[in-house]
């Protein structure tokens, strides 16, 4: 008999095809969120979910399913699954870094160039009819070539943006990150690293890329956006909860700063209702993975895990992308 795993949301029919080749397979085309009660519910039985953000993995949901083997999440992050108490009942977690980390890159860059020229605020007032005549200072922004970009968090997706902007748009660039980069590394994207104080203080354009955990809950809020330079831009690809989105909708809306590019936010798919009042924020659905070469291989590398995470395929017991390689259970 094959293991059972679940599919927790609707993903490509072909790479469901490949799980099915060697698990019974409950899947999910309708692509119902669960709630946590659904999610118990559906895991029963089952040793291994593929999974995305939008389930949350604690101690509760693993307690009333003591057979699962493995979380594998479709998302380089993961801050929907506790990793401590999976590793604690010996389940093993996997994510999928590496394969979007260009694309997410690329995003962050037309963010927060959307957000410095001011491209979907111009777009409203256009088709709302309100373009009569050329002005000197209609939606005059701030300039990306040349400016100063501010990082904060330098990974991988970190460095695809200071490169972007480094060799791409001749900018400065600086970042904050819990460890200083390698030199080498360093020299590659032309970064140099600063306090976080200097990089509020410093930056023309702010990009967030840290990802959310205890330590990054509301580090950019009222106190850090008040360093800021009035004229900066903030562009968060990162979490919710690692901007305070209240804070920044009141900085926003007295023009403490420019304006912000927000992919992600606290709580969403709900949005903070102030984030829809102010025209100056640039705001997307968390899409920034989100191109179908890119999405193909975040699910096929979330396929890989769970195959092997569970002892099937040529990588059978040793999943491509572990988060807590201890756990795995024989
Ligand atoms: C990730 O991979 O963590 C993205 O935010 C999900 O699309």
């Amino acid at each position: 008999m094959k293991p059972a795993v679940l599919v927790s949301r609707a993903v490509f029919p072909d790479i469901v095809d490949r799980l099915r080749a060697h698990f019974d397979v409950e899947d999910n085309p309708q692509d119902r969120v669960f709630t946590k009660a659904e999610l118990i519910q559906r895991l029963a039985g089952k040793q291994g979910v593929f999974a995305t953000g939008s389930e949350r993995f604690d101690a509760e949901v693993l307690d009333a399913n003591p057979q699962l083997k493995a979380v594998c999440n479709m998302a380089v992050g993961y801050n929907n699954i506790d990793v401590d108490a999976c590793s604690a009942r010996g389940v093993l977690c996997t994510n999928t870094p590496d394969v979007l980390t260009e694309t997410t890159a690329d995003f962050g860059f037309a963010l927060m160039m959307a957000t410095a020229r001011r491209i979907t605020e111009s777009e409203h007032f256009l088709r709302r009819g309100e373009w009569k005549k050329w002005s000197y200072d209609m939606f005059t922004g701030g300039d990306v070539h040349g400016a100063t970009l501010g990082i904060l968090g330098m990974g991988r997706i970190g460095q695809g943006i200071a490169r972007r902007g480094a060799l791409g748009f001749g900018m400065k660039v600086i970042y904050h990150n819990r460890s200083r980069l390698a030199p080498d590394i360093e020299a590659g994207c032309r970064a140099s690293y600063v306090s976080k104080e200097a990089l509020l203080r410093d930056a023309d354009h702010l990009v967030i890329v840290v990802p959310y955990s205890a330590a990054s809950h509301h580090a950019i809020g009222a106190p850090e956006l008040a360093q800021m330079k009035r004229s900066a831009t903030l562009t968060n690809i990162a979490r919710g909860g690692v901007v305070d989105d209240a804070a920044l909708a009141q900085a926003l809306a007295e023009r403490r700063i420019a304006a912000a590019g927000l992919d992600v936010f606290e709580g969403e798919p709900a949005l903070n209702p102030a984030l829809l009042t102010v025209p100056n924020v640039v705001l997307t659905p968390h899409i920034a993975s989100a191109t179908i070469a890119t999405r193909r291989a975040m699910a096929n590398l979330a396929a890989d895990n769970l195959i092997a995470a569970l002892g099937f395929g040529p990588q059978a017991g040793h999943p491509p992308t572990p988060i807590n390689a201890a756990a795995l259970k024989g």
